[in-house]
This record gives structure tokens, C-alpha cells and sequence, in this order.
């Protein structure tokens, strides 16, 4: 029963005491006051990393799914124990839970290391969770499978239909636009984020789900069944029952598994489903710790013949919850074969094209997913910029943006980070123009932890005139669930002499992303000129923040801690 003659888990590892008998021997007598004898612990051990938290609503369901994957341990002859990790609820966690994916990916990583198991399952789902626990992942070596929370159900509000968070995003938009009035928008938010579950669109969370089943880290079939239904606690047994086959079968590792054929088939995934920007940094973090030697322009070429294909907000109109009953991503990732690496194997040791056999054809009623006949738009869902305002790389994301504005010049209009943002750019006397170049700087990684702040708010009083997007510019991040004409990612950033720090109010920029550039048309005398009037700023007094601010890597890197 044991998953290798050199005894159990628990005896394998030790406690450092200098006595390894004694250590085996206090094992067990903690583990008996557990109520656990031989017979359980004699089995393969099913580490399960539990992250519910009352901050983390998106996770509410957790113990359910915890139940089902328990289950499937059992039924095929693992002992599951479970063990906490950090919980990053994306809305609460404060300034930015993306300061805290690194921790959590130590968090995890050393506690799959540290604690007597065989293999693991990791529990997650809100946006940053999952890319923390795929880097843990790929630096563990022990078999691991990845089982997310699943998306959360649409609301309805006066006969509109509404779902975390595009929505949320559109309606406050109205609102500030004063199309909504104070009683309008707090009763729609009653109906906005109606379940547990995360976000409803593809936004980040969804995102990162489903390329962590391309990516052959989660069973197929894990990324899309909502977190209510009867479909996800069925999914959690069958990784439960897997994972003990995986520990027993010592194969199946991540590092096995996540190969840069498998990063490719992600990376056109994911211009399939116009996904979220944020899947580039976790992507890139996830296979440098891999052992892949992945690039940032290759977001752009891998995937230069992938159209959208999928049909959900923010790049589309529908929810999560309709790429499930449309197939969910082995769907999608039948219509994708011609573009895919079929050989590609994942958790199931199964080949992707041997997988793909059984999945049916494209029907009719699969209406949240088209086929590569009928795209929804052409290829370059997610583009990569370079130029004199990001020498390393910029993104955005072509599906979510405005036609008439990817090849646009104005003037800049700047606002740095430390500023109240919303009342700058609301204040009646400054003179922006839905012409200007709104500019966004001291938000990168190194600033202040990489927010989700790039999608800046439309000035008020153009939002009252109707305008809805502008061209926006910054070194930061924005969530996967808005939406707009927004270059993200500008590297290298403000805080470290990048040249947004050289910006000026009514310099002007051009973006132009047919031909993949973004550019400050100053002459290059007068920027470095500039720049030299710069000074980087003091690291945090102490702390993680001292930590996370001298050892982050840029953007286009993955935005990991450099010794990690
Ligand atoms: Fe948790 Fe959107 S806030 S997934
Ligand atoms: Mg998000």
C-alpha cells in the first residue's frame, strides 16, 4: 500500500530532533492522538491546501469542494490531510493582492515541501491564488493537481443580466457618467456577485483556470463547472482519485508536465479567449520556475494566427457559466487542434490529441464558442508593444479595445500614482480632451506592488458627453474583467528611470498597435535629459514590502521574486 519501499510519507520525511527513530515514533504518537493508526497512515498522503477565508468570498464554497476531493482520496486508497496557505481575495487584500502571489507561491511551495505528503491537491480560484499555486507547483517535486472553486452564476438587475466584474465596472461607469443615479447603483450591486464563486466573465480567475487545464495542470474538464454545481464537486472527487494514482505512480510531476509545448498551447488559448492580460505575467512567472524559457513577444507570435474564438466579456457577451453548457475549454480546445501540439500530456498521462478524439464536434446550441471558420475577430486578441515608452515590452489587449483607437496620437495628460486619480482627472478645470493620452506612472511592480490601476477612469465630464474610452498608458497592471484601449505593463517602469518618468503634460504619444509600437515623441536628447532629473525613490523602511520592492523582476518577467 505504501508509495515506495522506503515506507510512508510520514516516515520519509523527518523533524530534525538527531534521532530518527525518535522522530518516526513522535509522528505517529501525534498522529494517534489524531485518531490515525498504521492502516491510514501506510498509504499514499494526499497533502489538501485549503484556502477559504472570510476575506476571500469568491472561496465561500471551499469546504464543499474540500468534502468531494477528500472523498476521492479515500475511494482509491490515499489518507487526505488537509493544510492552510494563504487566501488572496482579490477585492480585500490591500494595496494590491498581486504583492502577495509571490508570498503565497513561498507560502505553498514550502509547505508542500515541509509537510509529510505524497502528493498534493491545491485549492484556489480568486485571480492571484491560482498563479501562486502554479509557480509553488513548478518548483515542488512532488506530484500536484490543481482543482479551482469554478465561477460564479449571473444575477439579473431590471431585466439586465449581470456578472461579476465587467459589469460592475460598466454600471459604475454609468454612474460617474450619471446615467445611474445613487439609488440605481446601489440596488444593482445587490445582484452583481449573487454566488460564491469566482468572477463571471473571463477575467482573470477564469483565465487563469483555464489555461492551468491547458497547461495539463488541472483534469480536463476542471476549469469551467460553476462553483454551485453538483459538475464541480464531481470534478474535485475525480482529481482526488487521480492524484492518489499520480502519488502511487510517482509520475506526473509538474516539471514533467509544464514544457514549453504545453506553455505554447496556453499562450494561443489564451488569445482564443481574448483572456486576461494578467495571464502574461503569471505565465511568464510560472515558466521561468519551470525551467522554460519563455519570452514576452511570444504572447504575440506564438499565438499571430489564433482568432478569438470565444464569446465571453470583457472581449464578448456572454459568462462562464455559458462556456460550460457550451463544452468548456475541451471544447475550445477541439476547435483549436490545428494550431495546438496535440502530443502535449498532462495530469491524466493521456496525449492531448488522444483526448481530444473523444470530445464532439461543434454544435449549433455551443453558442458561446465558434468555430475557427467563423472567429469573432481576427488574430492579436493580446498585443505586445515596444517603443520609446516601454524599451522592454508593453501589452494590450486588442479585443477589449476601441477599433478607432489603436493607431491614435495626442497629447499626454499625467497623473503619478501617489495622486487622488479620480479627482484629478474629475476636476472641471483641467482640460482634457477624449483626444489626450491619459498617463498613469509609479503603479509598477517596484512602485507599489503592480495594481490593477492602468484602466483609469474616463473624466468625469467627458463621461457625461459619452465618451467610454480613451487611450490610457501606465506601468501598471489592470483587471482581467475591464475593458478599453489601455497599454499595460510599460517596462521599464516609472519607479526604476523608465521613461514614463520623463512624461510631460502635452508631450505627445502615439500608439500604434497594427505596427506593435508605443512611442513618446520627444527626441531622445531631450528624454535622457530628463531622465537624469530623476531620482529612485527609498525602498520600504522593513518588512515583505523592503523584500518584494529589492528583489522583484520587471514586468516582462514574470514579476517574481529574482531568487525564487
Ligand atoms: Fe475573486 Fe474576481 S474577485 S475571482
Ligand atoms: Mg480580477
Amino acid at each position: 500500500m505504501s508509495p515506495s519501499s522506503a515506507g510512508s510519507a510520514i516516515d520519509r520525511s523527518r523533524t530534525s530532533y538527531g534521532d530518527e527513530g525518535f522522530s518516526r515514533y513522535l509522528r505517529r504518537a501525534f498522529l494517534a492522538s489524531a485518531g490515525y493508526d498504521d492502516v491510514d497512515l501506510d498509504r499514499p498522503i494526499i497533502g489538501i491546501a485549503v484556502t477559504r477565508s472570510d476575506y476571500n468570498t469568491c472561496h465561500r464554497d471551499m469546504p464543499g469542494l474540500l468534502e468531494a476531493v477528500r472523498r476521492g482520496v479515500l475511494e482509491a486508497g490515499g489518507l487526505p490531510m488537509e493544510f492552510p496557505t494563504i487566501s488572496l481575495g482579490e477585492i480585500l487584500t490591500s494595496p494590491t493582492s498581486m504583492l502577495y502571489r509571490n508570498l503565497m507561491a513561498m507560502d505553498t511551495e514550502e509547505m508542500i515541501q515541509a509537510l509529510p505528503m505524497d502528493g498534493a491537491v491545491l485549492l484556489g480560484g480568486c485571480d492571484k491564488t491560482v498563479p501562486a499555486q502554479l509557480m509553488a507547483a513548478a518548483s515542488a517535486d512532488k506530484p500536484v493537481l490543481l482543482e479551482v472553486v469554478g465561477p460564479m452564476l449571473t444575477g439579473s438587475w431590471r431585466g439586465q443580466r449581470l456578472g461579476a466584474c465587467t459589469d460592475c465596472r460598466r454600471l459604475w461607469g454609468d454612474h460617474r457618467g450619471g446615467v445611474l443615479d445613487e439609488t440605481e447603483i446601489t440596488e444593482a450591486r445587490g445582484e452583481l456577485v449573487t454566488t460564491a464563486g469566482t468572477c463571471a466573465v473571463m477575467g482573470t480567475a477564469s483565465t487563469m483556470a483555464s489555461l492551468t487545464e491547458v497547461l495539463g495542470m488541472m483534469l480536463p474538464g476542471g476549469a469551467t463547472p460553476p462553483a454551485s454545481s453538483g459538475a464541480r464537486l464531481r470534478h474535485g472527487a475525480l482529481t482526488g482519485r487521480r492524484i492518489v494514482e499520480m502519488a502511487r505512480e510517482g509520475r506526473g510531476l509538474p516539471r514533467e508536465i509544464l514544457t514549453r509545448p504545453a506553455f505554447e498551447n496556453a499562450i494561443k488559448v489564451l488569445a482564443a479567449l481574448g483572456g486576461s492580460t494578467n495571464a502574461l505575467v503569471h505565465l511568464l512567472a510560472v515558466a521561468r520556475r519551470a525551467g522554460v524559457d519563455l519570452a514576452l513577444d511570444e504572447f504575440d507570435t506564438v499565438a499571430a494566427h489564433v482568432p478569438l474564438i470565444v464569446d465571453l466579456k470583457p472581449s464578448g457577451r456572454l459568462y462562464m457559466e455559458d462556456l460550460h453548457r457550451s463544452g468548456g475549454i475541451p471544447a475550445v480546445l477541439k476547435q483549436l487542434a490545428p494550431h495546438l501540439d496535440l502530443t502535449t500530456t498532462g495530469a491524466t498521462g493521456t496525449a492531448l490529441g488522444e483526448l481530444l478524439a473523444d470530445v464532439p464536434e461543434h454544435q449549433e446550441w455551443q453558442t458561446a464558442i465558434t468555430t475557427l471558420e467563423r472567429p469573432l475577430s481576427r488574430p492579436g486578441a493580446l498585443a505586445v508593444l515596444t517603443g520609446s515608452l516601454a524599451p522592454n515590452g508593453a501589452i494590450i489587449k486588442t479585443s477589449a479595445a476601441s477599433p478607432h483607437l489603436l493607431r491614435h496620437t495626442g497629447p499626454a495628460f499625467v497623473v503619478d500614482a501617489s495622486q487622488d486619480i479620480a479627482a484629478v482627472l474629475d476636476d472641471p478645470d483641467n482640460e482634457i480632451t477624449e483626444e489626450h493620452v491619459l498617463v498613469l506612472r509609479y503603479s509598477g511592480p517596484v512602485a507599489a506592488g503592480f495594481p490593477e490601476s492602468g484602466a483609469l477612469p474616463i473624466p468625469a465630464k467627458l463621461a457625461r458627453q459619452g465618451v467610454r474610452d480613451m487611450v490610457r498608458i501606465s506601468d501598471a497592471r489592470m483587471s482581467g474583467t475591464s475593458y478599453g484601449t489601455v497599454v499595460l505593463h510599460c517596462d521599464p517602469e516609472a519607479a526604476v528611470g523608465g521613461p514614463l518618468a520623463a512624461v510631460e503634460n502635452g508631450d505627445l504619444i502615439r500608439l500604434d498597435v497594427p505596427a506593435r509600437r508605443v512611442d513618446l515623441l520627444i527626441d531622445q536628447a531631450t528624454l535622457e535629459e530628463r531622465l537624469t532629473r530623476y531620482s529612485r525613490a527609498e525602498p520600504p523602511a522593513r518588512g515583505w514590502r523592503r523584500l518584494y520592492a529589492q528583489t522583484v523582476l520587471p514586468a516582462s518577467q514574470g514579476a517574481d521574486l529574482d531568487f525564487l
